[in-house]
């Protein structure tokens, strides 16, 4: 007699509840390869890019600057993941230079992103330092509920709307460039970015400013920047609460909600971040914007020039490891999160690749060597290391 009720009250718990199941149509999402496999295949295809290190910029030939800032990122996260020192002298070095080169040049935050992910690998507080310095820099840009309520920004010359669908547009961040400054009304690209930032800092020094700031850019994500099937999208226009284009879907903008909301869960130990991170990522590594029904990701496969796109998806698998590693209590989770890294892994070692570099496209066929496709690959490399 009991069978039947307790059936009931599982199919009630299970209305709402993500499906986390791994979709049987996608391509190898499992692999045998050793750890010590796994590691050096990651630092082979790192080492095949240092020969493009312009040792005066600190970037790299072939990519941009932006671009650039994800090399440094993946060779700390390497270091950490692999327990090795191989790339610390390098990071180090020069992520301390392009700072000294760029001081409060760093809009997009993703060479303080790789200052907190160098930080985190060898506990060097000067990268810290860089960090908070553009935290601090960007957080000029953010609109604070008094803006919301006046309408206005001292960063902008145009009526702000203070509210749109009734919600406060406080949290919001505008994009930090100059020649933005006083005429571009975009706002949300850069909000993710600084509520990972914010959390990690958060999480780093302890400081509860970074986690209400954290908490104010991830709420303002929610209620203004995420389409019907919960995709990140890219932009609101804070003039006239347009919408960025309804295609205008990247991995990155999902992935760095996704890696924010994973570190403000655990420095917060509220669950509805959990649910929310759970809410995006489900979607974003089971929708149709950016991979077939073989789940291997199609966006940026461009074999012959480099483009902003080529860079994104190395950003979304970072931050789908960064989830896997901190949610070691959901298996279904971290099942999921492990068959799609290995789905990218292993059409780049069977597709794509030519010894240890590879090609943008992650169907193939492998080419000679790119930067940006090699950028591409250093995050599924890397982790894989441990998403297995
Ligand atoms: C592999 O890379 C080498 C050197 O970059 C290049 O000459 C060759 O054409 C590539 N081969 C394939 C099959 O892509």
């Amino acid at each position: 007699m009991r069978t039947p009720y307790i059936f009931v009250l599982c199919s009630i718990a299970l209305v709402g509840a993500q499906d986390l199941g791994v979709p049987l149509s996608w391509r190898k999402f499992s692999n045998s390869r050793p750890l010590s496999e796994r590691i050096t295949i990651a630092q082979n295809a790192i080492d095949a890019v240092m020969p493009q290190l312009n040792s005066g910029t600190g970037e790299f030939n072939g990519i941009g600057y932006w671009q650039s800032g994800n090399v440094w990122s993946v060779l700390a996260n390497q270091d950490r993941l692999a327990g090795s020192t191989t790339n610390q002298a390098a990071v180090v070095a020069n992520l301390n230079k392009v700072f000294s080169l760029h001081a409060n040049y760093d809009p997009f935050q993703w060479w303080a992103t790789a200052a907190v992910y160098a930080h985190r690998a060898y506990g060097d507080a000067n990268l810290l330092s860089h960090a908070v310095a553009t935290w601090n820099h960007v957080t000029s840009f953010v609109v604070t509920p008094a803006q919301a309520s006046a309408g206005k920004s001292p960063q902008k010359s145009f009526t702000l709307r203070g509210n749109c669908d009734g919600v406060t547009m406080a949290g919001g961040v505008f994009w930090t460039l100059s020649y933005v400054r006083s005429l571009g009304s975009s706002i949300g690209l850069t909000t993710d970015r600084l509520s990972r930032l914010s959390a990690y800092l958060a999480e780093t020094t302890g400081d509860s400013k970074y986690t209400s700031a954290a908490i104010q850019s991830a709420n303002w994500i929610k209620a203004h920047n995420l389409n019907a099937n919960r995709i990140v999208l890219d932009t609101v226009n804070a003039n006239d609460c347009s919408r960025s284009p309804a295609d205008w879907l990247f991995t990155y903008n999902s992935g760095k909600f996704i890696e924010g909301l994973s570190v403000l869960a655990d420095v917060t130990g509220d669950a509805q971040w959990t649910t929310l991170m759970i809410n995006t990522l489900q979607p974003a590594v089971k929708s149709p914007p950016w991979q077939g029904s073989d789940g291997i990701i199609t966006e940026g496969a461009s074999p012959n020039a480099n483009n902003d796109g080529v860079g994104f998806k190395a950003i979304f698998i970072r931050a789908l490891h960064e989830a896997f590693e901190r949610n070691a209590d959901n298996n279904d989770l971290r099942i999921l999160i492990h068959s799609y890294i290995d789905v990218q892994y292993n059409a780049l070692l069977d597709l794509a690749a030519n010894g240890s570099t590879y090609s943008s496209n992650w169907h193939g066929p492998s080419q000679a060597f790119t930067t940006w496709g090699q950028l591409a690959a250093l995050d599924v490399h890397t982790s894989a290391i441990n998403a297995n």
